[in-house]
């Protein structure tokens, strides 16, 4: 049996535009700017983030993809998924190998992709319909950083959030994201992370600040994003791509930096910004976890994992676990 993938919409383009200028006007007029990583990924931004996950000194995608195939059988076996929604699931590339243990396990049979991208979850739930036709494919466009009483139910869940996603936000954010997944599930069902884990600078630093500047590009998209969604005027080429490792909080840390004073006009908000030469826009936190700190996460938020898989460099980690 086929059926076509769906796509249900939560989050129209004229909201993502909302919480764009709500965000902008904050981010830009506070000190020092910063700007929330959700706004990377228009059709560019995601097609740029695909780019890096394929770079010589990027990872993170090719460790988890390892792991996942080693370990897939595993995963389904403890938790013996019948929907499994994924969030942020970007191109769902990595997924097939949890959908393909999960439909050899025989409990499989709806996949859940969810993305704020509109693009990557086309492509992707509808290339996953042809690989998978067994499976029912319900794609969720919509903000995980909001309520998610609307993902789908009707059998044992598992949540997948893969990645490193979660160094994505601050730990306040984290917290608070944690808890909301462990409001909608029930007992028993699972949460299945992947989180980059904290290593040598020397190895993680490239992997934000590659040679060829993909990252770069993808860092400046976002100010391609403000100019032609709030009709802004950043000059995106005179911005210099930074990434730096905080080693007091544990994260990487992506700015623009200013190359000269300049002013901006944000027409869409009427507003005018100034920066100095050499002032910093930070753009995105990737924060790296222990395994005993990310237990201790999903403890407060009310799981206890399971299982936990490395690679044998202990660059990154798949955590199982359960809500209790
Ligand atoms: N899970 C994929 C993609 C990671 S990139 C992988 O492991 O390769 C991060 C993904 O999260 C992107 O597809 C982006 O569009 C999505 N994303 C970022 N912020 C989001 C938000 N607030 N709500 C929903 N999706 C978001
Ligand atoms: C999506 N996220 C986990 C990526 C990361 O590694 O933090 C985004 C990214 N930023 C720069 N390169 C990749």
């Amino acid at each position: 049996m086929t059926t076509t993938p769906t796509l249900e919409v939560y989050l129209q383009p004229e909201q993502l535009r909302a919480a764009l200028r709500k965000d902008a006007t904050v981010g830009l007029t506070s000190n020092p700017k910063w700007l929330p990583p959700k706004y990377f990924y228009d059709a560019r931004g995601s097609e740029l983030f695909e780019q890096i996950t394929a770079l010589p000194e990027y990872f993170p995608t090719r460790t988890e993809r390892e792991l996942l195939r080693r370990y897939s059988g595993e995963i389904a076996e403890v938790a013996a998924p019948e929907i499994l929604v994924e969030l942020g699931s970007g191109s769902s590339e990595k997924t097939r190998l949890l959908l393909g243990a999960g439909t050899r396990h025989g409990s499989l049979h709806t996949y859940v992709p969810q993305d704020v991208s509109v693009s990557a979850l086309e492509g992707a739930a509808e290339q996953i319909g042809v690989e998978f036709p067994n499976l029912t494919v319900r794609g969720v466009v919509s903000d995980f950083t909001e309520s998610l009483h609307h993902l789908p139910r009707g059998g044992r869940r598992t949540i997948a959030f893969l990645g490193g996603t979660l160094g994505n936000m601050v730990p306040a954010e984290r917290a608070e994201f944690l808890s909301g997944i462990a409001d909608v599930l029930e007992p028993g069902e699972h949460l299945l992370l992947g989180v980059g884990l904290v290593i040598d600078p020397a190895v993680l630093v490239p992997a934000y600040d590659d040679a060829a500047g993909v990252t770069a590009q993808f860092n400046r998209n976002v100010l391609q994003v403000l100019n032609s969604q709030l009709d802004a005027d950043f000059p995106v080429d005179e911005f210099r791509h930074v990434a730096l490792w905080d080693a007091g909080n544990e994260w990487i840390e992506m700015r623009l930096e200013a190359e000269r004073a300049m002013s901006i006009r944000i027409a869409e908000l009427d507003l005018d910004v100034e920066f100095a030469a050499g002032e910093q826009l930070r753009t995105e936190i990737s924060a790296k976890f222990t395994l005993d700190g990310v237990r201790r996460e999903l403890a407060e938020a009310g799981f206890g994992v399971d299982r936990t898989w490395t690679d044998p460099d202990e660059r990154f980690a798949l955590v199982c676990a359960a809500r209790r």
